[in-house]
């Protein structure tokens, strides 16, 4: 089985040469006869690649309907959703555990509690990535502190977190690891070490915007050679810039990348970065604990989570959709003779009750819900509901995101995305993502899955709606993705490709005018032109951005 071939191995073709190696392996199979197809030789290129340009527009003859006909055998020039998503049925323990190594080892080693007794010389030496937020959307903040703690990885510097006024990001409802440190902290430690006063280094931060692409670094620099003690990489809300590092030009970068994020042309084998970085830097507050037990109720943890992003939105639709994908999770993981628990999460309560109330739903399953009404724990007094992008979050206050969050990720076997427009949003993610980790022991024998579920009319054009980079399917919204697909329920990588590096992903234009504008040239086709990068690279300006802290 292939788990998604490498196009870099492959030869970028014009349309004249796909044609005449159709043609060539027409003859070629015309001379076979009586061989099976899947023996037929292959050409380098494959067919999904001819899908680019009409073929049938050249000089119609007999051997061109040939061409067609056998196109149609050999190999579909698009794929459904559920077909794209055959790379992550297997789960990625393996390769999560190897990870899980890495980070452990660098968070001993880059540690607070380490760092902060070097002697002074040794510390004044040393750097930091400052993981800082906003407090926006959950997913995409929480990305924002991921990025900078693969980035800490990558760079073998220590982690801090940014804090605003005194408290840390999202710190009522969560908690950070030992391991980080704050900027307070380091801006102490740097007047008590006498860093600038006897050795002369100031506290100094260089900054780099991955939202503006004529201004970052991220691919034409080498990072590990930067000198400024903080290293503060902006504007990361989601898993992709992290893995542009993948793409650098230089190859001391691409290796730490690769290290960590492992082949991007490997799709079945992406080990599970931002979950195992997740179950190290946070955990729930007390009250937010509280509350999950409290929905858990003693029992055990839940075995399914299916998180709903509707938008206010009640779609029959997505409902009925999701089922069929909440009976395949359960099939896929062997829980049929069990009634697994499922725990159910969304912005829209409408839609919770929709699903709770299915008339045959208890039959094969019990389902759980936090019911914030309900809870009578400290953080449901004195929390008023703000209309503050209502439609967004929905209508719950916002702490019930935190346990809904940490709710979903106990859950034991797989994690379900289901949404009126984008599957697999970064809140969802970051719950498969942890629930897959939660779940990974010492052994890598763990297989948690998580599933996309899509209602047909999302797929009308294919994925081409998925557009945001945030969105766990956008890497295939390009014009492999078939169009009037039926429901899927696919399988989902825990790790978002952030390349087009799979033989099925392919970007959509807006995609492909967004890398041009970070001096990559990119094929209709996903290809990277490296060359071209170089010389971009080349000829850009070299911009530093820097702050100087004042102790
Ligand atoms: C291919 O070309 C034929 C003839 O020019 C045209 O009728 C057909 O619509 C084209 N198909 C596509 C998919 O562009
Ligand atoms: C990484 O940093 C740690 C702590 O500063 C240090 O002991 C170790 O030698 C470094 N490793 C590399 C490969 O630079
Ligand atoms: C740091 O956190 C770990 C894990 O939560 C805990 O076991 C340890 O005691 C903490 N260490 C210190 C010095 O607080
Ligand atoms: C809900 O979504 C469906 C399908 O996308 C759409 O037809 C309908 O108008 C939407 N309803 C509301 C209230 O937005
Ligand atoms: C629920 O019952 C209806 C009608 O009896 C049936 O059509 C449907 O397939 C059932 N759904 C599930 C999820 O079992």
């Amino acid at each position: 089985m292939r788990l998604g071939g490498g196009k870099r191995r492959r030869v970028a073709p014009k349309p004249y040469v796909v044609f005449c190696a159709l043609v060539t392996g027409l003859l070629g199979l015309l001379l076979l006869t009586f061989r099976p197809l899947e023996d037929a030789p292959r050409p380098l290129v494959p067919f999904a690649r001819a899908s680019e340009f009409n073929v049938s527009s050249s000089d119609g003859g007999t051997s061109v309907e040939g061409v067609l006909a056998f196109q149609r055998v050999a190999e579909k020039a698009c794929k459904t959703v559920e077909e794209m998503g055959e790379d992550f049925g297997k789960g990625v323990g393996m390769e999560s555990l190897r990870v899980r190594k890495i980070i452990e080892n660098h968070f001993v080693a880059n540690g607070a509690l380490r760092v902060r007794d070097f002697p002074p010389e040794q510390f004044c030496r040393h750097g930091f990535v400052l993981g800082k937020t906003a407090e926006a959307g959950f997913g995409n903040e929480m990305y924002k502190v991921l990025t900078a703690a693969a980035l800490s990885v990558m760079l073998n510097r220590s982690l801090i977190i940014g804090q605003t006024r005194g408290k840390y990001p999202f710190g009522d409802y969560i908690s950070y690891s030992n391991f980080t440190f704050t900027v307070k902290e380091i801006k102490h430690l740097w007047r008590q070490k006498g860093c600038e006063s006897k050795y002369g280094r100031k506290l100094v931060m260089r900054i780099d915007d991955f939202n503006k692409p004529l201004e970052t670094n991220v691919l034409c620099s080498n990072w590990k050679k930067w000198k400024q003690p903080i290293i503060w990489f902006q504007g990361t809300t989601d898993s992709v810039a992290a893995q542009f590092f993948l793409k650098n030009i230089y190859s001391q970068m691409r290796i730490a990348a690769f290290n960590l994020f492992g082949d991007p042309e490997v799709l079945g084998l992406r080990p599970n970065v931002f979950g195992e970085l997740m179950r190290v830097l946070i955990s729930p507050s007390e009250d937010v604990d509280a509350a999950v037990n409290w929905v858990i109720g003693g029992g055990e943890n839940p075995d399914i989570s299916l998180h709903m992003r509707m938008l206010m939105n009640r779609s029959g639709r997505a409902v009925q959709a999701v089922l069929r994908c909440l009976k395949k999770a359960i099939r896929s993981q062997h829980l049929m003779s069990s009634r697994p628990k499922v725990v159910l999460v969304s912005d829209t309560p409408a839609v919770v009750k929709s699903i709770m109330s299915m008339p045959n739903i208890s039959e094969f399953a019990e389902v759980l819900h936090f019911d914030y009404d309900q809870f009578k724990g400290s953080m449901s007094k004195g929390m008023r509901i703000s209309d503050f992008r209502r439609k967004d979050w929905g209508s719950a206050p916002r702490w019930v995101a935190f346990v809904d969050f940490f709710l979903a990720s106990r859950a034991k076997f797989a994690a379900i995305s289901g949404a009126h427009r984008r599957v697999g949003t970064t809140y969802a993610q970051l719950i498969a993502a942890l629930g897959a980790a939660y779940n990974l022991g010492d052994k890598s024998g763990s297989r948690f899955l998580f599933f996309s579920s899509f209602q047909s009319n999302l797929l009308r054009d294919g994925l081409k709606h998925q557009v945001g980079w945030g969105h766990v399917w956008n890497r295939y919204a390009g014009p492999l993705s078939c169009r009037n697909q039926a429901n899927q329920c696919a399988f989902t990588p825990v790790l978002p490709s952030a390349w087009w590096d799979g033989l099925w992903q392919s970007p959509i234009p807006r995609d492909i005018n967004r890398l041009a504008s970070y001096g990559i040239r990119l094929s209709g086709l996903g290809n990277v032109d490296s060359n071209s990068l170089k010389s971009h690279c080349k000829k850009r300006k070299n911009i530093v951005r820097t702050i100087t802290f004042k102790l």
